[in-house]
C-alpha cells in the first residue's frame, strides 16, 4: 500500500483558519480557511479532509468542483475556460463543518467535574493525521506553512489558548468573542493546537524572556502548576543553551488536560498532557514528581527536534521520539543531578527494550510507513522510544558529548524550519566527530534485535564472540552489529566488528559494556562470572543493576537456569539501592512463575524475600524519618511492598496502624499510600473497605490517588469484586477510556483475576475495538495479555481467539509477538520448573 503524497498536487504556505466554535455543546462546530499555496497541475489539486461538509470551494475568487476522493481526501478541479494558474501563488478558500466527537483527537471535548457539576473544556490532538478532522488542509509533516489562527466561542470567560499569543480580542454580535492569533512560524500541521475552558495558571520568565506558564482546569489547586512551571522553565533555559538556537515563539504553555488518549504532546507553544504527567505537588511522591520532569523534558526537547526542525515523513518518527527519550535523562540530569537519572535509564530504557527485542518478529527500529493509519501499528514504545533512545545514546557515548552536541548545534542552524531524514543528522554528526556515524548506526536502526556476547577466560586468552540473543523461537539470521564493546580491557577494540575476537590480558575482573550504554547483552562464562558474581557489591549501582538484567534475560533464552537467580539474589542481601532493588524485585517476580498460588513453594519464596528484605525493612520501617535520604524514601514502599508479599505480621500490622490513625486516605503520605491501600484490599478487603475506596475514586479530582485507587482495587483476591471491577471499566461515567488499558493490565497481573479478566477480554472485544479501534494504544491489549499470560492452554486461547485479528494491520504484529512470548514464557517454565523449586526447597 501507498499513498500519494499531496504535497506534490498543492504546496501550502499559509492558512488562515477561523473556526466557529460557539455551538460546540451541540457537537458541531463551522470553519472558514483561506490557503496561499502553489498549485501544481493546472487541472487539479487535492486535499486532506476528513468528516467535514464542504460548502463551498473558491480558488482565485471562481467557484470549484470538488468530490470526495476517498475517506480523507478531496479533489478540487479547474474550469474548463479558468485553468488554475501554476506559475504564481494561488488564493483557496473553503466554507466548512464539522462534529466534535469523543474519540480524543481532531477536536474534542474533556470533561470532569466541579461538585455536582459536569464541565467541559475543548481540546485538539493532531499528531499524527488529525489536523483533516478540524479543517482542509496539505496534512503532511513536509507542508509545512505558516498559520493564522481566528476562534469565536461564546463571551463566558473561558480561555482560548493556541500556539502563539493573542494578538486582538473583539465581541462581536454581542455575545460572541473573537480571538485571533499571531502568526505561527513556519510549522507541520500536527502541531497547531488549541484548548478552550475555564482554566486557571501560573506564569515565570525564562532567562531570555519566554512566557511559560501552566494551565489546568480549576478543580486542581494551583499549587500543582508550580513544580512543573519550575521545570519547564529550567528545561527551556536549557535547551537554549544546548542547542545555541532560541525557542522562536515568545510564550511556551503546558496544559494538563482530563482526557488525554497518550502521554503528552509537543504542540509548537502550547504543549498538552495527560494530568498524572503534568500536575505534582508537594504532597506528590518523588517518583511522581520525576515522572513529570522527564514529560516535560521529553516535550519540550521535541520543540527543536520535532517542531523546528521536522521529519520529512513519518518513517522517520522514531528519530523524533528516540532523540526526545534520550534528552529527557540528559535534560533532567542536568537540572537535578542529585537525581542520578542516568541510573533510571539504565533501568528502564534498558529493561523494557531489551526484553521485547530479544523476541523474534520484532520490528526494527526505522521501518517503512506508508499511509499515516501505519504508524499506529508501529508504535512499539519498547522500540521506537526506550530502543530508540538507548542507541542514541550509545552514539553520544562512541562520538563523545562534544561532538555530538557540536553536531547538533550545525543541524539545527541548517535545517531549522525545514525537514530532514536521518541522513542529515548523521552527516552533521560525522563532520563534528570525524567518524562514520551512517554506518556505525544503520546496522543498529535497520535491524530487528540485538546481539550477546560471550566472554570466556581460557589462562591469559580472553575471547569474545557476538551472535543474535533471542529468548523466543527464532530463525537465526546470522545478523551481525558494529558493537560499541565499552570495556575495561584495554585489548580489546572500541567497536568490535567480527563474529569471534581473542586477545591477551592480564588479571584484572572483565566487564563488557560498563554503564550499560551499549545496545548488548554480556554472558560471562566459567570464571569471569563467578569472580563477577562474587566481587558485585564492590562494583557501581549500574553494574550491579545490569548484571540482573543480563541474569533475567540469559534465564530466559535457556543459557542458565532460572534456578541461579536464587544464589544470585543471596550475593545482592546487603543491597541498598533503589535502582538495584528494582531489578531485584523484578527477578523475583521472575521466581513467582514458577509457583502455583497457595503452595508451600509460593511459602518458600515469601520467606525468601523476607530474608532480603528485613534488613532494610527494619532499618526504614513505615513512617518516614527526618533523616530520610530521597532515596530512603522511595526504597521504603518497595520494601514494604516485599514485606507485605511474605506476609510479614509487623508490616502488616504498621500497615493497619497507618490506615487507621488517617482520618482519610488523602492524608497517607503519598510515598506509601500505593503499598498501605493495596495491602489493606489484599489481607483485609470487606464491602465498606471496597465501597469507601470506590466512592472516592468516582468523586477525587486527584489523579495520584485515583491511580492509588486503582492499584488497590485491583489487588483484590475476591471473586465478585472483580467482577464488579469489570462492569465499572466500561462505565464511562467511572473509568475514563484513556485508563481503561491499564485497569486491564493490573487486573490481568493479579493472579486471583487473571482468569476471569482474560474472559472479560474475549467477552467484550467488539466492546474494546469500537472505543480503541484507530486508537494507537489498541494493539495494547494483545500486547499486555502476551507479556503476562503463562500456561499451554492460555496460549491455545490466545492464539485462537486472536487468529482471526491477525488479519488487521493495526494488530497483526503485537499478536504474533504475543503468541512468541507465552510460548516463550511456557517453555521457559517446563525447562525451570523443577530446578526452581528443588532450589527454593533448601531455603528454611
Ligand atoms: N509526540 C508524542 C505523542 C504522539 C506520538 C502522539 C505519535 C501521536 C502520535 C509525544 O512526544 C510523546 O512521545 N508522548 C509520550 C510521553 C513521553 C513522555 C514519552 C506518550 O504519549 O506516551
Ligand atoms: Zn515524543
Amino acid at each position: 500500500m501507498s499513498v500519494a503524497r499531496l504535497i506534490e498536487t498543492f504546496e501550502p504556505s499559509k492558512y488562515q483558519i477561523l473556526l466557529n466554535l460557539s455551538n460546540s455543546k451541540e457537537r458541531i462546530f463551522t470553519g472558514k480557511v483561506i490557503i496561499n499555496g502553489d498549485i501544481k497541475n493546472d487541472n487539479f489539486f487535492n486535499l486532506h479532509s476528513k468528516a467535514l461538509d464542504i460548502d463551498f470551494i473558491k480558488v482565485n475568487n471562481i467557484n470549484c468542483e470538488y468530490k470526495e476522493k476517498s475517506e480523507d481526501e478531496i479533489s478540487i478541479f479547474s474550469n474548463r475556460d479558468n485553468k488554475f494558474d501554476t506559475v504564481s501563488e494561488s488564493t483557496v478558500e473553503i466554507g466548512f463543518k464539522g462534529k466534535i466527537n469523543d474519540s480524543m483527537h481532531g477536536l474534542y471535548p474533556c470533561y470532569y467535574n466541579d461538585g455536582e457539576e459536569r464541565k467541559e473544556l475543548l481540546a485538539t490532538q493532531f499528531e499524527s493525521h488529525h489536523a483533516r478532522e478540524v479543517f482542509p488542509c496539505v496534512d503532511e509533516p513536509e507542508a509545512k506553512a505558516i498559520f493564522k489562527l481566528t476562534i469565536l466561542t461564546n463571551d463566558n470567560g473561558e480561555k482560548v489558548i493556541s500556539n502563539t499569543k493573542v494578538e486582538q480580542e473583539t465581541i462581536i454580535d454581542g455575545n460572541i468573542r473573537k480571538v485571533e492569533f499571531e502568526e505561527t512560524p513556519k510549522m507541520s500541521t500536527y502541531l497547531l493546537a488549541l484548548v478552550v475552558g475555564d482554566l486557571h495558571k501560573k506564569t515565570k520568565l525564562t532567562k531570555s524572556g519566554v512566557e511559560v506558564s501552566t494551565w489546568a482546569t480549576k478543580v486542581q489547586s494551583k499549587d500543582l502548576l508550580d513544580f512543573p512551571l519550575d521545570i519547564a522553565v529550567k528545561v527551556l533555559d536549557f535547551y537554549e543553551e544546548y542547542f545555541k538556537e532560541k525557542f522562536p515563539l515568545s510564550k511556551c504553555d503546558h496544559v494538563a488536560l482530563p482526557d488525554f488518549s497518550s502521554g503528552a504532546m509537543e504542540n509548537w507553544g502550547l504543549i498538552t498532557y495527560r494530568e498524572t504527567a503534568m500536575l505534582a505537588g508537594e504532597k506528590h511522591s518523588i517518583a511522581d514528581k520525576r515522572y513529570v520532569a522527564t514529560v516535560i523534558a521529553h516535550e519540550t526537547a521535541h520543540q527543536w527536534f520535532g517542531n523546528l526542525v521536522t521529519m520529512k515523513w513519518w518513517d522517520d518518527l522514531w528519530l523524533n521520539e528516540s532523540f526526545a527519550t534520550m534528552m529527557e535523562y540528559y535534560a533532567v540530569d542536568n537540572i537535578h543531578p542529585e537525581w542520578n537519572v542516568w541510573q533510571d535509564f539504565a533501568v528502564n530504557e534498558s529493561i523494557i527494550s531489551l526484553r521485547r527485542d530479544a523476541i523474534d518478529g520484532v520490528q526494527a527500529v526505522r521501518i517503512p510507513v506508508h499511509h499515516p493509519d501505519e504508524i499506529n501499528t508501529i508504535f512499539d514504545g519498547a522500540i521506537v522510544y526506550a530502543k530508540g533512545a538507548r542507541l542514541m545514546n550509545m552514539l553520544r557515548e562512541y562520538i563523545g558529548d562534544e561532538s555530538f552536541r557540536n553536531g547538533l548545534i550545525e543541524y539545527f542552524k541548517k535545517f531549522k524550519y525545514q525537514n530532514t531524514i536521518g541522513n542529515d543528522l548523521w552527516n552533521e554528526l560525522s563532520i563534528a566527530s570525524g567518524k562514520d556515524v551512517k554506518s556505525f548506526m544503520s546496522p543498529w536502526l535497520e535491524q530487528p534485535g540485538y546481539p550477546v556476547v560471550k566472554a570466556d577466560k581460557k589462562g591469559n586468552i580472553l575471547s569474545i564472540e557476538q551472535k543474535q540473543f533471542f529468548t523466543s523461537e527464532h530463525n537465526d539470521m546470522n545478523r551481525k552489529w558494529p558493537i560499541y564493546i565499552a570495556s575495561n580491557i584495554k585489548e580489546l577494540p572500541e567497536v568490535f566488528n567480527n563474529s569471534y575476537l581473542e586477545v591477551e590480558t592480564g588479571e584484572q575482573l572483565v566487564r563488557l559494556n560498563q554503564k550499560n550504554v551499549s545496545h548488548f547483552i554480556a554472558n560471562y562464562k566459567g570464571s569471569l562470572r563467578s569472580e563477577l558474581l562474587k566481587n558485585i557489591s564492590s562494583q557501581d549501582v549500574v553494574s550491579r543493576l545490569q548484571f540482573l538484567q543480563e541474569q533475567s534475560l540469559l534465564a530466559k533464552a535457556g543459557e542458565i537456569s532460572s534456578s541461579e537467580h536464587i544464589a544470585t539474589l543471596n550475593e545482592y542481601r546487603n543491597e541498598e539501592s533503589l535502582n538495584v532493588w528494582e531489578m531485584m524485585s523484578l527477578l523475583l517476580n521472575e521466581l513467582k512463575i514458577f509457583v502455583d498460588k497457595d503452595t508451600l513453594e509460593e511459602a518458600k519464596i515469601r520467606l525468601f524475600v523476607a530474608k532480603l528484605s528485613s534488613n532494610l525493612f527494619k532499618k526504614l520501617g513505615v513512617a518516614e524519618k527526618e533523616n530520610d535520604s530521597d532515596e530512603d524514601i522511595q526504597l521504603r514502599p518497595l520494601i514494604l511492598a516485599n514485606m507485605v508479599f511474605a506476609r510479614n505480621e509487623k508490616a502488616l500490622n504498621d500497615i493497619r496502624a497507618i490506615y487507621n490513625n488517617a482520618k482519610n486516605i488523602e492524608d497517607i503520605n503519598a510515598e506509601i499510600r500505593s503499598v498501605v491501600l493495596s495491602s489493606k484490599v489484599r489481607n483485609d478487603e470487606d464491602d465498606e473497605l471496597i465501597s469507601n475506596l470506590l466512592e472516592i475514586y468516582k468523586t477525587t479530582n486527584s489523579v495520584d490517588l485515583k491511580d492509588d485507587i486503582r492499584g488497590a482495587l485491583t489487588s483484590t483476591t475476591k471473586e465478585e469484586t472483580i467482577k464488579m471491577l469489570l462492569t465499572i471499566v466500561m462505565d464511562e461515567n467511572i473509568v475514563r477510556a484513556q485508563d481503561i488499558a491499564s485497569w486491564f493490565v493490573h487486573l490481568l497481573r493479579n493472579r486471583y483475576a487473571q482468569k476471569t479478566t482474560w474472559k472479560w477480554l474475549k467477552d467484550n472485544w467488539v466492546w474494546l475495538e469500537n472505543k480503541f479501534d484507530g486508537d494507537k494504544s489498541y494493539d495494547d491489549f494483545p500486547r499486555y495479555a502476551g507479556a503476562i499470560l503463562n500456561s499451554e492452554e492460555l496460549l491455545k486461547e490466545y492464539s485462537q481467539f486472536f487468529a482471526p485479528m491477525k488479519q488487521m494491520p493495526s494488530l497483526a504484529r503485537a499478536i504474533e509477538m504475543g503468541e512468541r512470548d507465552i510460548e516463550a514464557r511456557v517453555k521457559l517454565i517446563k525447562r525451570d520448573k523443577q530446578a526452581v523449586l528443588e532450589e527454593l526447597n533448601k531455603i528454611v
